[in-house]
């Protein structure tokens, strides 16, 4: 991480009141792309990593059964308050957590995580540690949208800025999903540097009956 989390929270922090009109083409493409292959069924529960201002955590509301929004900066969660409360939705919750500590509340089972636009801020290792933490919660999907190299890392090129982002490429990520135990069941390609990794869980096999 190129910057701390107290950093990225304050960051975060101040373009809060303006972040929900200042998306790109790409952006929405990847937003669209995380919420059709999220696709809760209506008694799940959706686990929002970096949720922001709840742009994917808000638009699976309706269909889920609840939406637990986890994020660091209080001034992008409290947007998201609003806009649940404007919309009418009593699913939802938005409070503290990060992705490698979700802080959950207790007991909660989780069926599937989300992620849009906000692991980059990671560093590769602690990407990896968070996908662990995220399949320790054995969900049956996980779908992550974000800044990830399909070629050679352009800085130059939009989506990110090196001084504060730290994206990964495609095959870091793929990786590390897997080696936490998650088939990976789509890649989705929205632009060189912005993509859609769809994860599910292998399941474990139970041992044969005769084995030793
Ligand atoms: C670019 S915004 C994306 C917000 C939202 N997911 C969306 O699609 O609009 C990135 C968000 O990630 C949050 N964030 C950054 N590092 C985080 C971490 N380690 N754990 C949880 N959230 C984090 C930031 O506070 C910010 O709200």
């Amino acid at each position: 991480m190129k910057r701390s989390l107290e950093e990225h929270a304050a960051r975060f922090d101040e373009q809060a009141d303006a972040y929900d009109g200042d998306n790109s083409p790409e952006y929405r493409a990847c937003a669209d792309l995380v919420i059709e292959h999220a696709d809760p069924d209506g008694d799940d529960t959706v686990l929002d990593l970096g949720t922001g201002t709840g742009a994917i955590a808000l638009a699976l509301a309706p269909a889920a059964g609840h939406v637990i929004g986890r994020d660091i900066s209080e001034g992008m969660r409290e947007q998201a308050r609003g806009k649940a409360a404007d919309r009418g939705l009593d699913n939802t919750e938005f409070g503290e957590g990060r992705f490698r500590d979700p802080n959950l509340p207790d007991g909660a089972d989780v069926d599937v995580v989300v992620s849009n636009f906000a692991m980059h801020h990671l560093s590769d290792a602690e990407k990896r540690d968070a996908i662990e933490t995220i399949a320790s919660l054995e969900p049956t999907r996980f779908v992550l949208g974000d800044v990830m190299f399909f070629g050679t890392p352009d800085p130059d090129e939009p989506f990110y800025s090196p001084d504060v982002d730290d994206p990964a490429t495609v095959g870091t990520l793929v990786d590390a999903f897997t080696d936490a135990g998650f088939a990976l069941t789509a890649v989705e390609r929205v632009h060189d540097q912005v993509g859609v990794l769809v994860a599910e869980r292998v399941p474990m096999k139970p041992p044969a009956e005769d084995s030793p």
